[in-house]
Order: C-alpha cells, then sequence, then structure tokens
C-alpha cells in the first residue's frame, strides 16, 4: 500500500498516459488525412507506446495494493496548422510529461518513498528518448521545410517505424 496522495497522483499520471495515446491517435489521422500516412504510422506506434506506459502506471498500482482509478479523457485537438505544428506539439507536450514525472519523483522523494522513486526511474530515462526522438523527426520537418519532396521523402522513413513492446521484466 502506498499513501493516499501518492496514489493519487500515479492515478492522475495513468490519465496522462491515456491522454498522451489518445493525442498522438489524433495526430495521426489528421496526418492519414493529409495523405502522409508515414507519419500517421509513426504516430500509432507512438500512441502504442503511450498505452505500455499507463500500463506500467496501473500495474503498479495493483502490485501495491492500491487502488486503479480510471478519470475522464479529455478530447484531443483533430486539427493543426502543418506538419511542423503538429511536431512542435508533440515536442512541448513531451517535455511537459518530463515535468510531470519529475514531480512525482519530487513527490516519492518528499514521502521517502523509495520503491515509487525506483519504479519511477525507468520514466525518467524514457522521457529522455522521447523528448531526443520527437526533437529529432521536429528537426527533420524543419529541414523538409514546405517542399512537397521533402516531406514526402521523411514520410517513406517514418513509415517504417514500429511498435516495440518493453520487455516483461523492463
Ligand atoms: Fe508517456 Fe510520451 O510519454
Amino acid at each position: 500500500m502506498i499513501d493516499e496522495k501518492m496514489q493519487e497522483a500515479l492515478n492522475y499520471q495513468m490519465n496522462r498516459e491515456l491522454y498522451s495515446g489518445y493525442l498522438y491517435l489524433a495526430m495521426g489521422a489528421y496526418f492519414e488525412d493529409q495523405d502522409l500516412p508515414g507519419f500517421g504510422n509513426w504516430m500509432r506506434v507512438q500512441a502504442q507506446e503511450e498505452l505500455t506506459h499507463a500500463m506500467k502506471f496501473y500495474d503498479y498500482l495493483v502490485q501495491r495494493d492500491s487502488r486503479v482509478l480510471l478519470a475522464e479523457i479529455e478530447k484531443p485537438p483533430s486539427e493543426w496548422d502543418s506538419p511542423l505544428a503538429a511536431f512542435e506539439h508533440v515536442y512541448e507536450h513531451e517535455q511537459m510529461v518530463t515535468g510531470l514525472i519529475n514531480g512525482l519523483v519530487d513527490l516519492a522523494m518528499e514521502l521517502s518513498d523509495h520503491a515509487t522513486n525506483n519504479f519511477l526511474q525507468w520514466f525518467v530515462a524514457e522521457q529522455v528518448e522521447e523528448e531526443e526522438s520527437s526533437s529529432g523527426v521536429l528537426q527533420k520537418v524543419k529541414l523538409a521545410g514546405k517542399s512537397g519532396s521533402g516531406l514526402y521523402m521523411l514520410d517513406q522513413e517514418l513509415a517504417q517505424r514500429v511498435f516495440n513492446p518493453p520487455a516483461a521484466s523492463e
């Protein structure tokens, strides 16, 4: 059993991970509509990753004999001004999530909850990757600019992304 404040914060983070998945699915649908299926694929894989993030919180709460409480997930936006605007949004969103994870670590430390702090370290490392991968694509979208051929080439590259579920021990 973990502290009630920690339980509430972990449930909130699970909800934010689910929202992240929802947001990326919305972006995926936007890209499909823009005839950029490779970008759509990248977003679809990203959404799958977010679901695994949410499930890590779910599983941890169950493991600690705490209550999993599902809350409302708000509607994400459905339109962006351009592929660039969408990827700026992804990068900003991931930076925001990093801030949330850091806040959870602060709370775990404040409560001397070493087990939860240890659990959260996976997410600390994951957010470094999340920011790196989203800013990496953002830079490429900037380089492609408004050039149709640049976006087409990048679309081919993003079509290659595949979902790799994290190992059970991770
Ligand atoms: Fe679950 Fe993209 O952070």
